[in-house]
């Protein structure tokens, strides 16, 4: 396909990952541009005044519009049982996300519901999940497992995550979310249940090839900088990289941690203290955002402009969940980004492409117009300008969500 009078934007070159501190504030373009796709990727582009004649493909006209990166959302449990809505309306009553947790609610009540449900029945809820998210600009997107709790049910999640792998047209990372809350049978006995994940769970993900890395909830009343450090070693032995949830709704030194460990992210940082910003200064892991997820539970938005203007890079995802954001909405969390952790739309939009990208070892692939990446790509409405992905909040900007 050749796309003629594009405005193009997130041009980088393939050699680079990721994008940080004040260059997030740039999004190189190029406008009444060309593009030529081939075989699910890139080809080629350039400005019109070069564009190629005479060829054969097929060509639509993109006059006022801009073309570029589909949405990475590299964090998601998008794989689930139901919903919470129940549990919603108590809050909607008064009650806190943790005493709603304290309550046997919480991650626990999904996992119960998960270990219940057919495997089929979780594909099919799981898949029209999916293509809603696509359908709405996701071009890549990771999802995790944890709401199995048990050997059978993790591994239910994940061969599901490998299904939606196969069928879908987008790439998708599979996470194991190894250690997400204690099941009610190990309430008192957390150590068993590490040995559990351990010495049954991991060798079986990881000899099955289910999941690309490794993830713990470290917070405070589920798993500590211990549990954590414990998992993220194991994980290692096997080869899968860590991605850990942190500092959601207590700092404790769970950054440091992950970064010590290599950690690919660190993901919420909700509350964030100066030691987890020098923590991560000159490291490879990627600090995460998701700002669904404070929207939704009332609690404090990640403080993105501390961490980029360290000169830190910053990606955002949607962290779509039954519990804590029932939203896979990548346009959403953007315009969140911008009107709620004052991110510009350039630094929004870079940590919406090419940095959740990164956060999911898949920038070498998408998250940017590049020759040779997949053609995971976004084509906007007329007269949508870089500014509108935070200031026109909740307007459909999309014409058409082009995967291969
Ligand atoms: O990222 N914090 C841990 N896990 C999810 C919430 C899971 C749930 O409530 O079901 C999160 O917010
Ligand atoms: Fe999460």
């Amino acid at each position: 396909m050749l796309y003629q009078n594009a405005h193009l934007l997130q041009i980088r070159p393939a050699s680079q990952q990721w994008v940080a501190g004040a260059d997030m504030r740039v999004l190189p373009e190029l406008k009444d541009a060309w593009l030529l796709t081939q075989n699910g990727r890139i080809k080629a582009f350039g400005p019109m005044s070069e564009c190629p004649q005479g060829h054969q493909e097929k060509t639509l006209d993109c006059t006022d519009r801009i073309l570029m990166p589909a949405w990475c959302d590299s964090h998601s449990h998008l794989v689930y049982a139901g919903n919470r809505e129940s549990e919603w309306m108590d809050r909607l009553n008064g009650l806190t996300y943790e005493q709603v947790a304290a309550r046997g609610g919480g991650i626990v009540n999904s996992a119960q519901l998960l270990n219940e449900t057919p495997e089929e029945e979780i594909y099919q809820q799981s898949k029209l999940r999916l293509q809603e998210v696509i359908s709405l600009g996701t071009g890549a997107l990771e999802i995790k497992s944890g709401y199995g709790l048990t050997l059978e049910g993790e591994l239910k999640m994940l061969r599901v995550i490998r299904r939606l792998k196969e069928e879908a047209p987008i790439p998708i990372r599979a996470t194991f979310l190894a250690a997400h809350a204690l099941p009610t049978r190990y309430k008192d006995d957390k150590a068993a249940y590490l040995q559990l994940v351990i010495d049954e769970m991991l060798p079986r993900v990881a000899g099955d090839g289910l999941a690309d890395y490794i993830d713990v909830f470290c917070e405070k009343g589920y798993f500590d900088i211990q549990d954590t450090e414990l998992l993220m070693e194991a994980g290692a032995r096997y080869g899968l990289p860590a991605k850990i949830h942190v500092n959601q709704f207590n700092a404790f030194g769970g950054v440091a941690a992950a970064v010590r460990h290599g950690a690919l992210s660190v993901d919420h940082l909700e509350e964030l203290d100066p030691v987890d910003v020098r923590a991560l200064a000159g490291s490879k892991t990627m600090p995460v955002a998701l700002p669904g997820c404070s929207f939704f539970l009332g609690i404090p938005y990640t403080p993105g402009r501390t961490l980029i203007d360290a000169g830190l890079p910053l990606a955002l995802a949607t962290d779509f969940n039954p519990g804590s954001a029932p939203s896979g909405n990548m346009n959403l969390v953007v315009a969140l980004a911008c009107n709620k952790m004052k991110l510009t739309p350039e630094e929004a939009i870079n940590a919406a492409t090419l940095n959740g990208a990164y956060a999911m070892g898949l920038s070498s692939e998408t998250g940017s117009i590049t020759v040779g990446k997949r053609t995971n790509l976004i084509l906007t409405k007329r007269n949508v300008s870089v500014s509108s992905f935070g200031y026109r909040f909740g307007s459909p900007l999309i014409q058409q969500v082009i995967e291969q």
